[in-house]
């Protein structure tokens, strides 16, 4: 046991932030919260003092790839499906060598770390070896994540190509490795549609089912994207519908990212369905993809959370993320004359935190019986003249960065500084 003093704020609901000014949270043996209150309980074990700094839960990242790690900040000229074409994929070939994948997701692993995020969906690439090294690299760093082996048989160059066999074998292969009890674990992973072939859903498909594995993809991300799956599958009611068909839209706990133009059909199947949406803001803009329709998303009662999308978005800061999905919900609100409400900065970030967080477990809170996964954030250098709390989180979304993280916690662990360097 051991409690941690410090300006607590946190989002049990989206709709204000709880502030406990000068609070404590205890956490258990096993970095579960056990308590988070404006009181020194009676069982406190030892007690650490972060005097006036703030302490909120870590982000969750529901969606970025890492293979695209070099390229963040590059290559943002083109839309999505050129983009693929002409920088994306050429990189991710580049993961058949696996020393190549070590020393970039190094990095990448590094960078996730840094940025305060303490877990994440992530998709690799089609390769089983580098896949590898990259789940190997989150568990010795002590990060959650969902590690995707990428599966993809057509519309892409021969060696970014794997068969409905190979990514069956390849998942399973991850998954006995992982297993279930660590917080590294596989999710089934087809790219979008037009990567798929039919036998490779279906095998997917399968694979989830038997595996009770969770799926995590991408869908209505992009006009020309969406008009090719149209004549790809010609029979499915929806995007979405082309997933489902196959047993990949909330058969299992389902991640899909983007969703500028998810139409009622395709929303009342993820309703229905319980399928998670993973709004990619800083990726939209970067792609020219669109802007997804978020407040309809909550106001439909489906559950959104928040991805960086690297290296579609920039940058892998989730505290950008979070000011881009207000930013972008206020164009909608401009452009409906003010009928679409924008999203409020604790709305915003209670879809980085608890709602993210809730893929995993019960993660994203100080509530008990949530996973002490916390951020200490020194905004001494920003809190230069008697800023309310209030204020403080503010300023520190909006402009605050990694550099005020100072201590990492998830699972109630405390987390070193993972290698730079291979
Ligand atoms: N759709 C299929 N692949 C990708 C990808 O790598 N990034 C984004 N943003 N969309 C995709
Ligand atoms: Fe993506």
């Amino acid at each position: 046991m051991i409690t941690y003093k410090a300006h607590i704020i946190d989002t049990p609901t989206p709709q204000a932030f709880r502030i406990i000014e000068n609070g404590y949270v205890t956490v258990s043996d096993e970095g579960r919260v056990v308590y988070a209150g404006s009181q020194l309980p009676a069982t406190a074990g030892e007690l650490v003092d972060f005097g006036d700094r703030l302490l909120i839960p870590a982000f969750n990242d529901l969606h970025l790839h890492a293979p695209q790690y070099r390229n963040n900040g590059l290559a943002m000229d083109l839309e999505l499906l050129p983009w693929l074409e002409r920088y994306t994929f050429p990189e991710e070939m580049k993961f058949a060598d696996t020393d190549y994948a070590r020393r970039i997701y190094t990095r990448f692993v590094h960078e996730l770390w840094m940025q305060g995020t303490m877990r994440s969906a992530v998709f690799a690439t089609i390769h089983p070896e580098a896949t590898c090294v990259l789940a190997d690299l989150f568990r010795k760093a002590g990060l959650g994540a969902y590690v995707g082996l990428v599966a993809m048989d057509r519309n892409a160059p021969n060696g970014l190509c794997n068969t409905a066999k190979e990514a069956f074998a390849a998942v399973s292969v991850l998954d006995d490795e992982l297993g279930r009890d660590g917080i590294v674990r596989a999710i089934v992973t087809p790219r979008f549609i037009p990567s798929c072939s039919e036998e490779m859903l279906t095998t997917l498909g399968r694979l989830a089912k038997e595996r009770n594995l969770p799926v995590q993809s991408h869908l209505s991300e992009n006009r020309h994207e969406i008009d090719w799956v149209h004549e790809l599958e010609p029979d499915a009611t929806c995007y979405g519908d082309a997933y489902n068909r196959y047993g990949l839209f909330g058969q299992t706990p389902t991640l899909m990212a983007h969703c500028c133009y998810t139409n009622d059909e395709e929303m009342r199947l993820m309703r229905e369905n319980g399928v998670c949406i993973v709004h990619c803001p800083t990726s939209n803009s970067n792609l020219a993809s669109g802007m997804a329709p978020v407040r309809r998303f909550l106001d439909n009662g489906i559950r959104v959370a928040l991805g960086t999308d690297v290296s579609g978005g920039h940058y892998m800061s989730m505290l950008r993320v979070i000011q881009y999905a207000v930013q972008t919900s206020k164009m909608h609100f401009a452009q409906s004359r003010g009928s679409i409400p924008f999203l409020s900065l604790s709305e915003a970030f209670y879809l980085a935190t608890k709602s993210g967080g809730s893929f995993f477990g019960r993660v994203g809170s100080f509530e008990p019986g949530y996973d002490f996964d916390a951020l200490v954030i020194d905004d001494s250098y920003l809190n230069f003249d008697r800023y309310t709390l209030p204020e403080r989180i503010g300023r520190f979304i909006y402009i605050g960065d990694d550099r005020d993280i100072r201590v990492r916690f998830c699972q109630g662990r405390e987390l070193p500084e993972p290698p730079l360097v291979v």
